[in-house]
C-alpha cells in the first residue's frame, strides 16, 4: 500500500469544503430531504492515524456520496507540522474546533523523532482539556469469542468510563534542580469535587441509559487515602440517587487481576484518569487489541473527539499493517453520537461481518492490509446504506 500522509487527507477535505455542493450533495439533494450537513473535522495525525483515519475519511465521502448530509475537513496537527513549523496546534483551531464542526475525529498523535512527544500532548490533551471533554467512554466488547486471548470469556461488555480532565494528566508539577544530582519531579495528582462528581453521575447516567445493572469504581484508596476518600464519598452520595443500580469499589490492582479472571461480570467501570487509561488496554487485550477499541471523548452539549484507543504505532506505521477497525468503530461512536444512527449500526455490521469472515489484518490472524479491510468495510456499509 501507498504511504498516506496528513497532507493528502487535508488535501482532499479541504477540496470538498471549498466546492461544497459536490457531486454526491447534489444527487442527495433530489432523495432526501434537505438536513443540515454534519461537519466533521478529521485530524489523522502521525503513524498509524494517518492510515486508520484515511479509511474513515473514504467512508465519509462513501456515505456523503450516497446521499447522506456529512462532509469533512482535514486539519493538519501532528509531528510533521510540528517539525516543520514548531506549531503544535494555534488557538484559533482548537477554538473553531469547538464551534464549527459537529464532531472531530483523531486518528493518532505520537512520532519519536518529537522529544518528549511535546506535540502530541498540547494536540491531544489539548483538546480533551481545552474543549472540557470530561468523559472518555472506552466500551469493551467481545465481538467473536476467537479474538479473546482467553479460554472462556464469557459475554464481556463493559463500558469504561475514564475522567479525562484531571488526575495526574493536569500537568501540575515541576523539575526542581534540573539535570542536577539533587533533582525533584513532581506530578501532582489533581481530583475537585466537581470533576469527580461529574464523571460519577456520567457512570450511573450510562449504566441506566444502557440498562446496565452494575457500575463499579476502581482507585487506590488504600494507598491514596486522600483522593480515594473523596471519589470514595462522592461515589455513594451520587450512587444512593441511582437505587436501580447496583454499586462497588474495588482497587485498580485487584480490578487488573479480576478483569482477567472474570470480565463478563463488568458492566460500567468508573475511573480516574490515569488508572482509566491502563485499564483500557488491558480490556481491549480480552476482545481482540487495541486494533479494535474505540473511544470517544465527550461534554455533554459541546463537540465531541471521537479517537480510537490505540496510538501511532511507529513499529507498524507505513507497513500496511494497521487494523482499521479501530477507528472504524470510533466512527460508529461518531455517527451515533451526531444523529446518524443508521449509519452507526450498518458500521457495526459491517466490522462483525469482517472479523466473522476473517477479512483482517495481521493482529488480528488475517492477511489482509489496511486499505483492503477498510475498503470491504466501506463497501458493505455503502450496500447497506443504500439498501
Ligand atoms: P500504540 O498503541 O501505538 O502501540 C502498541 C502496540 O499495539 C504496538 O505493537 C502496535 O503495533 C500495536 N497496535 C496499536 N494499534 C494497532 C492497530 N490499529 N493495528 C495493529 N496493531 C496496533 O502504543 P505505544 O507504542 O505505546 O505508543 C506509540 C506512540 O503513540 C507514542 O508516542 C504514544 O504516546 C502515542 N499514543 C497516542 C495515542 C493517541 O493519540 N490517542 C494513544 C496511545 C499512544
Ligand atoms: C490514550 C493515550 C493517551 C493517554 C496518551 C497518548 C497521552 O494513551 O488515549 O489512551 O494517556 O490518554
Ligand atoms: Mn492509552
Amino acid at each position: 500500500m501507498s504511504r498516506a500522509t496528513g497532507a493528502d487527507i487535508t488535501t482532499r477535505g479541504s477540496d470538498t469544503e471549498r466546492t461544497g455542493g459536490s457531486r454526491g450533495a447534489t444527487a442527495a439533494a433530489g432523495r432526501r430531504p434537505k438536513r443540515r450537513v454534519k461537519r466533521i473535522a478529521l485530524i489523522p495525525g502521525d503513524g498509524i492515524g494517518v492510515e486508520v483515519t484515511r479509511q474513515v475519511a473514504n467512508l465519509i465521502d462513501g456515505l456523503r456520496d450516497t446521499g447522506v448530509a456529512i462532509d469533512r475537513t482535514g486539519i493538519e496537527a501532528g509531528a510533521d507540522r510540528y517539525l516543520r513549523t514548531g506549531v503544535t496546534i494555534t488557538d484559533a483551531e482548537i477554538a473553531t474546533l469547538g464551534t464549527d464542526f459537529d464532531a472531530i475525529f483523531l486518528g493518532a498523535m505520537g512520532d519519536p523523532r518529537v522529544k518528549d512527544n511535546v506535540h502530541a500532548r498540547e494536540i491531544l490533551l489539548g483538546l480533551r482539556f481545552r474543549l472540557d471533554l470530561y468523559m472518555n467512554l472506552r466500551p469493551v466488547r467481545l465481538l467473536d469469542g476467537r479474538l479473546s486471548p482467553l479460554r472462556e470469556p464469557g459475554d464481556i461488555d463493559m463500558i469504561i468510563v475514564r475522567e479525562n480532565t484531571e488526575g495526574v494528566y493536569a500537568g501540575v508539577g515541576g523539575l526542581l534542580r534540573a539535570g542536577t544530582r539533587d533533582e525533584v519531579a513532581i506530578e501532582e495528582d489533581i481530583n475537585t469535587r466537581t470533576g469527580v462528581e461529574r464523571i460519577i453521575r456520567a457512570a450511573f447516567e450510562t449504566a441506566r441509559s444502557a440498562g446496565r445493572r452494575l457500575v463499579t469504581l476502581t482507585d487506590k484508596a488504600n494507598a491514596m487515602p486522600h483522593a480515594g476518600s473523596l471519589w470514595r464519598r462522592t461515589f455513594a452520595e451520587v450512587g444512593d440517587e441511582y437505587p436501580d443500580i447496583e454499586r462497588e469499589a474495588i482497587h485498580a490492582d485487584a480490578l487488573a487481576l479480576d478483569l482477567v479472571r472474570r470480565p463478563a461480570r463488568y458492566d460500567v467501570i468508573v475511573a480516574p484518569n490515569l488508572f482509566g487509561d491502563l485499564l483500557s488496554d488491558l480490556a481491549a487485550g480480552l476482545v481482540g487489541g487495541l486494533g479494535i477499541a474505540p473511544s470517544a471523548s465527550l461534554h455533554p452539549g459541546r463537540v465531541g473527539l471521537f479517537e480510537p484507543v490505540h496510538g501511532s504505532a511507529p513499529d507498524i506505521a507505513g507497513s500496511g499493517r494497521a487494523n482499521p477497525l479501530a477507528a472504524l468503530l470510533t466512527a460508529a461512536l461518531m455517527f451515533e453520537h451526531i444523529g446518524l444512527a443508521t449509519e452507526a449500526a450498518a458500521v457495526e455490521v459491517a466490522v462483525r461481518h469482517a472479523i466473522h469472515s476473517g477479512h483482517v489484518t495481521p493482529d488480528m490472524g488475517g492477511t489482509m492490509d489496511t486499505d483492503e479491510v477498510g475498503g470491504r468495510v466501506r463497501e458493505h456499509v455503502l450496500r447497506l446504506a443504500g439498501a
